[in-house]
């Protein structure tokens, strides 16, 4: 898909989009389990700098505003940004800003300890700009400043698909506005910009609500917030993820400082 189809895309789906942390995900347990994980790893945080990129409706930004010191989200979706202005004219932050900017060109002046992108990569309709993205993110960061990006990885989904196969499930189908990020490929492509300091997964859940779940209810189609898929939540939020069939990963990100990207 075109860029600037893309965009289109995201202007009409903020139109739909509530004022909360529902976003655009269907998946409302996957939401959250994302969610914890990002404010896990942010709990030490206190008084930081932080970008968040491709912020939607503001909502992470904002629930950001009382821990961090300053925040400031960017999103090339017009309509995005109003939304996230027409929150924090209610939620009166003085430290949160919202810009209209793209991922790839962004220019500001100011340096952040900590950037943020929560399936915003995805959306870069090609790998090359993927990575032109998280090198501008790179710029922007503060020596020694980490970047978390929750964001989904093709050998995950590849994973869950040769399970479903084996069980005759169809393999699980992308919005055409999504390009999932190649894992070797963005290894390879960060060396030298940043050191992988944490990976966090979401396979136990996604083992059962995108494999087991299905295979019960076939041929019925299954429902995103089924009592399987709250059973797998909660057994995600006690053993933790696995590693194997997780397509969305948190990667927490240290910027490697004194090399130019
Ligand atoms: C899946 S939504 C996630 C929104 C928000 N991060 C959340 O989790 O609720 C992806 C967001 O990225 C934005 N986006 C996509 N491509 C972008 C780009 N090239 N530059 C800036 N924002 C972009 C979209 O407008 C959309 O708001």
């Amino acid at each position: 898909m075109e860029s600037d189809a893309i965009r289109k895309a995201w202007e009409e789906m903020a139109a739909a989009l509530k004022d909360d942390a529902t976003s655009t995900l269907r998946d409302q347990f996957q939401n959250q389990l994302e969610h914890e994980a990002l404010f896990r790893t942010l709990k030490d945080s206190r008084g930081a700098s932080l970008l968040d990129v491709g912020c939607g409706n503001g909502y992470f930004a904002l629930a950001m505003a009382k821990t961090c010191s300053r925040v400031h989200g960017i999103d090339f979706s017009e309509n995005m940004i109003a939304k996230a202005n027409a929150l924090n004219e209610r939620r009166k932050e003085k430290n949160v800003v919202f810009t209209v900017a793209d991922v790839r060109t962004f220019s500001l002046k100011e340096r952040f300890d900590i950037a943020t992108t929560k399936r915003c990569i995805i959306n870069l309709p090609s790998h090359e700009e993927q990575i032109q993205a998280i090198k501008h993110i790179h710029t922007h960061l503060l020596p020694q400043g980490r970047l978390l990006l929750l964001e989904g990885f093709q050998d995950g989904y590849d994973e869950l698909n040769i399970a479903r196969a084996a069980f005759g499930l169809p393999p699980i189908t992308q919005a055409t506005y999504n390009l999932m990020i190649d894992t070797e490929r963005f290894l390879r492509d960060i060396e030298g910009l940043f050191t992988v300091e944490h990976v966090e997964y979401f396979g136990t859940y996604c083992l059962f609500s995108r494999f087991v779940h299905p295979l019960l209810v076939a041929p019925k189609e299954p429902l995103y917030d089924a009592e399987e898929n709250r059973k797998a939540f909660a057994l995600q939020q006690q053993l933790g993820g696995i590693q194997r069939f997780s397509p969305v990963r948190l990667y927490t990100l240290r910027k490697l400082s004194g090399r130019k990207p």
